[in-house]
């Protein structure tokens, strides 16, 4: 195993940067809104905010407390953690989930970039509601043009993470994080402006309760999880790149905290627009790239508004992207000889395969499915509905139950005189709360 000149995030901005370049991607942007919107508004983002905090916060803590203090990628942490037993598959299934999801998350991070592309260009105004659709499938379908974008978001993930933590990761999410949060301020702003801006607020901020089922909750869990890339060991990877002195609980409490606040931003922009202009937010996945269009060629300056936004999409996007990335050339890297750039570039090879298969889905292997899921579908379901929530709920039993109560205390470093209390919270938090509520989730996912 090499462990040498594994390299350091340098500064502490560095380490939030980074950090929320993972958590915020598709999951806050693209797919929170939708599912606020198919279930019920308000009601929904008051379970969201108490899975955040319940869950994320301890689940977020957990993987950072195993990655800095065994300083290693998320496969050989619990190898040294943890010698001799098979706690170490915990880290196999991560580096696994990480592959797949990349599978189809880097077809989706390619239709972003398309997108971009198209609303630069001036292309996406002038349609029916009905041609966005259209032209949306058409490009979905089309037997090579995602692929070629699929292909080079693979190679700028590649780029960065081939030269290595401060040097490519660290950097380029010093550079687009800070970018990220300008355009959505600058979008929020915005939106107050729109004529169903108190509507769309409402929608978002009112709560009715008796508009929520049950099963909301469990879809709330498992967007938590998604989206603060918890369960697979990339948390793990990054604070194992974090230096002595960050704060892991203030670190997990400013990365969950941005995060939900990214995912509520996403939802500022979306509604009043959807509402503004005589559309519903219920329309399911394909609201950001068949709705949207058509939303932002009615407002004022449009083009604008959809370069942004597909800007918007694409940084939060391609950040998460080199963190999937990251996991499996950090696991692969650390235990070949290979150098990193070379274990990053045949991760991508192999990940090209599996994306061809997963983007086809939407074209000439529409009819190939299982269990009634396409390609694109399975790779989703089995990672964020069964894979992230095994690994959560063993993460969780791995430091509540097996380590060494010194070292969580050592690696949390609380000043406070109430200190031993709140880490005895923590571990019952991780012994029993924690891991009941991912079993309900995924007794769920499984019967559901
Ligand atoms: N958190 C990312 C998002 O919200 C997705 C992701 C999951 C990234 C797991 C890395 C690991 O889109």
């Amino acid at each position: 195993m090499k462990t040498e000149n594994r390299g350091n995030f340098s500064s502490k901005i560095g380490v939030i940067l980074a950090t929320v370049g993972t958590a915020v991607g598709l999951g806050n942007v693209w797919r929170f809104p939708y599912i606020v919107g198919e279930n019920g508004g308000g009601a929904f983002l008051v379970i969201y905010i108490l899975a955040l905090l319940l869950l994320g916060i301890p689940g977020v803590i957990a993987e950072f407390i195993v990655g800095r203090h065994s300083h290693a990628n998320a496969v050989d942490s619990f190898k040294k953690l943890a010698p001799k037993t098979k706690w170490h598959w915990i880290g196999y299934s991560g580096v696994l989930a990480g592959f797949l999801i990349m599978g189809y998350y880097a077809v989706v991070v390619g239709w972003t970039l398309e997108y971009l592309t198209q609303a630069i260009l001036g292309n996406l105004s002038g349609m029916t509601v009905e041609q966005y659709g259209q032209v949306f499938d058409q490009f979905a379908g089309h037997p090579y043009w995602p692929l070629v974008w699929m292909v080079i978001v693979m190679l700028i993930s590649t780029f960065v993470v081939a030269r290595g933590v401060s040097g490519g990761i660290e950097k380029i999410s010093n550079v687009l994080m800070p970018v990220f949060f300008l355009i959505i301020l600058v979008m929020v702003a915005n939106s107050f402006f729109l004529p169903a801006a108190g509507q769309g607020m409402k929608y978002l901020f009112l709560p009715n309760f008796s508009e929520l089922e049950p099963v909301a909750i469990l879809i709330a869990i498992g967007q938590t999880f998604f989206s603060l890339s918890l369960g697979m060991g990339c948390l793990i990877t990054y604070s194992s790149y974090f230096k002595k002195d960050v704060s892991l609980a203030k670190t997990a409490t400013q990365v969950v905290s941005i995060d939900a606040m990214v995912a509520i931003l996403s939802a500022m922009i979306i509604f009043p627009a959807v509402f503004s202009f005589g559309m519903q937010p219920t329309e399911g996945p394909s609201l950001v790239f068949k709705v949207l269009p058509n939303v932002f060629q009615q407002m004022p300056l449009g083009t604008l508004w959809s370069i942004l936004f597909y800007a918007l999409l694409f940084i939060a996007a391609i950040t998460s992207l080199i963190s999937l990335l990251e996991v499996v050339t950090a696991y692969i890297y650390e235990n070949t000889s290979l150098t990193r750039r070379k274990a990053a570039f045949i991760v991508t090879g192999m990940v090209l395969v599996l994306g061809v298969f997963a983007s086809m889905s939407f074209g000439p292997l529409q009819e190939v499915t299982l269990f009634g899921k396409t390609i694109f579908d399975l790779l989703d379901f089995v990672t964020a509905s069964i894979l992230l929530p095994v690994g959560g709920f063993f993460i969780s039993i791995f430091v509540g139950w097996f380590l060494d109560k010194r070292i969580i205390a050592t690696e949390l470093r609380i000043k406070h005189p109430k200190a031993h209390l709140f880490i005895k919270g923590y571990i019952y938090m991780l012994r029993f709360f924690v891991p009941a509520c991912i079993f309900a989730v995924f007794l769920y996912s499984l019967l559901g």
